[in-house]
């Protein structure tokens, strides 16, 4: 077994990836050095990640009635501040943590994916968790976000989906027709195993970090599956969801189906909070999202009411946020359009808000970087809980530094 190095690059701790005698990258167990020496960072506020005790022998030793989560990491609700946050109980430092973190910014990243392709590195659970580790040890923000993708639990039900570079995911044979439609069967967790390895390996490394398990909702699925890829106007899912509304709303049953089952095994595996993303509901007006999409969404975040936090995202969202909040979420992510003291007054009590530095405010001079954090942080403590985020995704030319950066002005307040 040979040991690779990887360089991650200034203030960070360099990345171990060990290579199996398979040529199979593995992540071996280890806690990074706190990325700034002066400043110990320490997720959760309390415990360091090498004071927290084995995952497995937690694990084995089980507690009763708590999912193996809960067991390895006990107190974590009430001391990680991204959980409390989530849950309304203002933490004393603004959580932060980046939607897309992982990915194409990093160098590591980019190493580790030279050869295997994107949708073979979602099934891979040592590959799951080096790189869901890699932007933690990068960045030490206050939430890992478990490496996947939205159509993995598509391609484990038997559909021929790819992923392309620089594209997005491409359906082999659009879902139009009632036929298709039926093909769609439930997810069963034997379908992701891998899901469950790479979840239970994750929580021994995260130490007291929280991990966000993630979906793709029903709508956002929908149009990957009707249009075939990604799409700009949604045009053909627009004409199914008006012309055929009866078989519409079988898809985003079954669609909805598939989202809660592949969010249950991440939750029964241990994930302490969840995401769902309705990336393109903002090509709805309200009226249309109130009638063909919010109640499917709604479906999937009751089914974890009682377990985690569960955060609603979407983009373009501006008038739909009160429909999101009411669709049930704990927390209703937010793109940068909307300041997020309007965005709380939208969404309503009862609900934390996340977001929403514009993500291509990474490319200011840093004065303005600054100001611009800072007013997120002026905004968002008038909501009545707020976790830092960009509005959207990273964007693939941004620089890792200025993210560890955004992680440090929003720590200090
Ligand atoms: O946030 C994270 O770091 C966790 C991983 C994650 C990925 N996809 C990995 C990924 C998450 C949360 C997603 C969700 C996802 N996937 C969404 C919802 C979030 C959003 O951006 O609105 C959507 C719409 C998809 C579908 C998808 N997959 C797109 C549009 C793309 C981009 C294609 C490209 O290359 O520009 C992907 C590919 C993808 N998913 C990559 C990563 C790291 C890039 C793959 C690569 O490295 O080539």
């Amino acid at each position: 077994m040979s040991v690779v190095h990887i360089d991650a690059g200034p203030g960070s701790g360099s990345a171990s990836v060990q290579t199996a005698p398979s040529g199979v990258a593995v992540a071996s167990a280890r806690v990074a050095p706190p990325r700034d020496g002066d400043k110990p960072y320490r997720p959760g506020g309390s415990a360091a990640p090498t004071e927290l005790p084995p995952a497995d022998a937690a694990f084995r030793a089980g507690a009763a009635g708590l999912h193996p989560g809960a067991a390895r990491r006990p107190g974590l609700a009430t001391t990680a501040p991204f959980l409390r946050a989530c849950r309304r109980d203002q933490p004393e430092t603004t959580p932060v943590w980046f939607m897309r973190q992982a990915g194409r910014v990093l160098p590591e990243y980019r190493a580790l994916r030279a050869d295997v392709p994107m949708l073979d590195s979602c099934r891979d659970p040592a590959m799951i968790t080096e790189i869901t580790m890699q932007p933690v040890r990068r960045f030490r923000p206050d939430a890992a976000i478990f490496f996947s993708d939205i159509v993995v639990p598509l391609v484990a039900i038997g559909l021929d989906i790819d992923i392309v570079a620089g594209v997005g995911p491409a359906v082999a044979e659009p879902v139009r027709d009632a036929a298709a439609v039926a093909t769609l069967r439930a997810l069963e967790p034997d379908d992701v195993p891998y899901v469950t390895q790479a979840v239970h390996s994750l929580l021994g490394e995260l130490g007291g970090t929280p991990l966000i398990g993630f979906a793709g909702a029903p709508f956002t699925l929908a149009s990957y599956l009707v249009e075939g890829g990604p799409s700009r106007n949604h045009l053909r899912t627009k004409a199914l969801m008006y012309g055929e509304p009866k078989l519409w709303h079988d898809l985003l049953d079954r669609l909805a189906v598939i989202t809660t089952a592949f969010l249950q095994v991440q939750i029964d595996a241990g994930v302490d909070a969840v995401q769902l993303f309705d990336s393109w509901a903002g090509a709805l007006s309200e009226d249309d999202y109130r009638r063909y999409v919010a109640p499917h969404s709604a479906r999937v975040l009751s089914a974890f009411a009682d377990e985690v936090p569960r955060i609603h995202f979407g983009v373009n969202t501006g008038e739909l946020l009160t429909a999101m909040g009411q669709a049930g979420a704990d927390v209703v992510g937010v793109d940068w359009r909307v300041p997020l003291d309007e965005a709380a007054r939208r969404i309503g009590p009862g609900r934390a808000v996340q977001g929403n530095l514009d993500p291509a405010a990474v490319f200011a001079p840093e004065p303005v970087l600054a100001a611009k954090v800072g007013d997120v942080l002026t905004r968002g403590a008038k909501a009545e809980g707020h976790v830092f985020n960009l509005g959207h995704g990273v964007l693939p030319e941004t620089d890792p530094g200025v993210l560890a950066h955004i992680v440090d002005l929003v720590h200090a307040g």
